[in-house]
């Protein structure tokens, strides 16, 4: 089975989702024609991926580009900052890219967002693709033209909105990931479910074994909604101005436990914790039903994502959770459902309620 998805936003592009790399030589070959066999290529990867990927990777490319180079750098968020960009940079020069060349970033989030970067940057932008090898870059990161690097202390402060000519999702490479790591990238796809696509929560629910066993239709049908979700987001507000911060749903808490267990527990799992304290607070408002907030915890208890949580430093959790309203005038924006399947942002939501959201995870 394989799905294709078309964003149309400043520049379209198409997600392909297979279960092989079997389409993308064709795809690349109807994109950029016969002149895609004289360009240069560099795969942009890390060390963990190059170990497991990038040889059959190489051998599926090598079929129609003689011209591939790869470069791997060492994983994790430690990477994602200028320096590692400068290598890029320097690589490409000494190989002589130009601007008519191409990136592929093959890896999960950090590879995307920074081989993204490197493209929108180098010789004022030079086209680059995205082959997301994690389901959490496959179903978020690698979709949306998100790319950038942390600077200093600061997350993703330096970047660009800036998109991929493609988006080839081989739903294979999950196989390789740890069973933790695949867990936590279904909070992502639930959140899709809670925010956008009723139907779809109860497609997760009716196909957890499927999914938990890797079943190959389940995958792509379940990375097709994730995507067609972000799409569909995506295409309404590129630059975040309004709509695309209902992709925060779970994020404003989630990311203040990543601060406060200092990156024990993985994105995916603060998120799915966040995500508790965000129902929790869309069932106060009356915007959701007490049926649909239990359903919901159960459905994030029942991926095996967690839904306790003992906090480390409670004072220091709120400062974090402000920590982004200077962006929005000095107010918080929460992300919360109006009802169920669809969000909304609201500056409404008080420290009292945010308290006892809290609670929930005790
Ligand atoms: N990961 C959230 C976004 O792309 O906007």
């Amino acid at each position: 089975m394989n799905y294709k998805l078309h964003v149309n936003n400043i520049s379209a592009y198409d997600i392909l989702i297979n279960d092989s790399y079997d389409l993308l030589c064709d795809k690349l070959l109807e994109i950029y024609g016969e002149k895609f066999k004289n360009k240069k290529i560099c795969v942009i990867t890390d060390i963990n991926v190059s170990e497991c990927q990038l040889e059959s990777f190489l051998n599926v490319i090598s079929a129609i580009n003689d011209n591939v180079f790869a470069f791997s750098f060492v994983p994790g968020e430690h990477s994602k900052t200028i320096y590692t960009i400068n290598d890029i940079y320097s690589f490409l020069i000494e190989h002589s890219f130009d601007r008519s060349d191409i990136l592929i970033a093959l890896g999960g989030g950090i590879v995307g967002d920074m081989t993204g970067f490197a493209a929108s940057s180098y010789m004022r932008g030079i086209d680059f693709l995205q082959i997301p090898t994690t389901l959490l870059s496959q179903v978020d990161s690698s979709v949306g033209g998100k790319t950038g690097i942390n600077f200093k202390e600061y997350k993703n402060m330096v970047g660009a909105f800036y998109n991929p000519k493609l988006v080839y999702i081989n739903t294979e490479s999950l196989k390789t990931l740890t069973k933790r790591d695949f867990v936590s990238g279904l909070a992502e796809v639930v959140k899709y479910a809670f925010i956008k696509n009723k139907d779809f929560f109860d497609w997760i629910k009716t196909h957890i074994d499927d999914i938990m066993n890797l079943n190959s239709d389940a995958l792509t049908h379940l990375i097709y909604e994730s995507c067609e979700a972000k799409r569909l987001v995506v295409e309404s507000d590129f630059k975040e101005a309004g709509e695309r911060m209902i992709l925060n749903f779970g994020h404003t808490i989630g990311h203040a436990i990543e601060n406060d267990c200092d990156f024990k527990l993985f994105h995916g799992e603060c998120v799915a914790l966040g995500m508790c304290c965000a129902l929790y607070i869309s069932k106060k408002l009356g915007n959701i039903s007490d049926d649909e907030y239990e359903s919901s915890i159960k459905l994030i208890s029942d991926l095996n994502l967690p839904i306790k949580y003992v906090i480390q430093n409670k004072e220091q959790l709120f400062t974090s959770i402000h920590h982004d309203k200077k962006n929005h005038n000095g107010k918080l924006k929460f992300t919360i459902l109006s009802s169920f399947g669809k969000a909304t942002t609201t500056d409404e939501v008080s420290d009292e309620l945010i308290n006892e959201a809290l609670s929930v995870l005790v």
